[in-house]
């Protein structure tokens, strides 16, 4: 009896059943590459807390800052490919930072797509000492400044930048950019006074707007967000054509299982399925991927195209980053 025990264990061992543990067997960390407070941090601590529910285990979340949040990116890019550590981010990390930085890593062929997550416009917002009541009156103040207005953003490369550059772009008026660890510390040296403005991400801005410590001028889309639908479209204010969408996703490590990530994709359309995270994130103005679009291939088909997009005109702008 004893000899066939053996004989069934080194059987499991060779066949590696035995090696194979479930997954996940310990807390998942989702690396998030700016600072705690701001919105990339919002929607990942809040879609981590429910798809520990479909998981089975904490999701952790280590904000890693710096450089636009190429930083962040690399740590996670680097790390062991074993479904413990995911990449939050979103077209500032996963695509503009492609064009501006000398990365470590490539963002195509060291990581793998997993899911796209909701998306907002940005916003056009102000301090509340700016005395412009319109987007037309906001672009003569910036114009009529001495100096290039102040203009926060997450760091070169980040959502905020690349928004930034598009609204010089469109404008024509030339900004001094004020880099932050994310559009968190931004938005409260904006609260503050101690900035212009910032394009930021309506998801970050919108409840400084609604308490009226700030002031929002447009969203960069065609269309209204559903849930501040007293804020013009950059069409309808004065600056057409300016529509910029910035999308977030989850990616792992390059070599991940399959498996893994398909249980990372499930949990995390079954949190963006769940009426009270839909509610939470959409009350912010972000609105849900399309249902066609959950696909691991699909994010990864989808940040091909912006990276075909957006570098263009991020290259065009020939960002110095230190
Ligand atoms: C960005 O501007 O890239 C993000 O909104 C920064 C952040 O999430 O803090």
């Amino acid at each position: 009896m004893r000899r066939l025990v053996l004989a069934a264990l080194a059987m499991l061992a060779l066949t590696g059943i035995a090696s194979a543990e479930k997954y996940p067997s310990h807390p998942i960390t989702i690396v998030v590459p700016f600072a705690a407070g701001g919105p990339s941090d919002a929607m990942a601590r809040i879609l981590g807390e429910r798809m520990k529910q479909s998981l089975g285990e904490v999701f952790l979340i280590e904000n890693v800052t710096g450089a636009g949040g190429s930083i962040g990116v690399g740590r996670a890019a680097r790390a062991a490919p074993d479904g413990y550590t995911v990449s939050f981010g979103h077209l500032g990390t996963h695509v503009a930072n492609g064009a501006i930085y000398k990365l470590g890593y490539d963002l195509v062929d060291d990581l793998e797509p997993v899911v796209l997550l909701p998306s907002n416009p940005m916003i056009i917002v102000s301090k509340n000492a700016v005395p412009a009541k319109s987007l037309k009156e906001l672009l003569a103040w910036l114009k009529s400044r001495p100096e290039p207005p102040t203009a926060g953003t997450a760091g070169a490369g980040s959502g905020s930048h690349i928004a930034g550059l598009y609204f010089e772009n469109v404008s024509g008026i030339k900004l001094q950019f004020v880099p932050y660890r994310g559009t968190g510390p931004a938005l409260n040296d904006l609260v503050a006074g101690q900035i212009d403005i910032i394009i930021d991400q309506t998801s970050n801005s919108i409840n400084q707007v609604r308490a009226g410590t700030i002031r929002a001028y447009a969203v960069t889309d065609s269309k209204r967000v559903e849930n501040a639908p007293d804020i013009p479209t950059v069409d309808e204010a004065g600056l057409p054509g300016l529509h910029m969408t910035l999308w977030s996703g989850l990616w792992v490590p390059k070599g991940t299982p399959k498996e893994i990530v398909a249980q990372l994709n499930a949990a995390a359309i079954e949190a963006m399925s769940d009426p009270a995270v839909q509610k939470q994130l959409e009350n912010l103005g972000l609105q849900m991927p399309p249902k066609d679009q959950l696909t691991p291939e699909a994010l990864g088909a989808w940040q091909k195209a912006e990276i075909a997009k957006w570098w263009p005109m991020i290259k065009a702008a020939n960002v110095k980053v230190d």
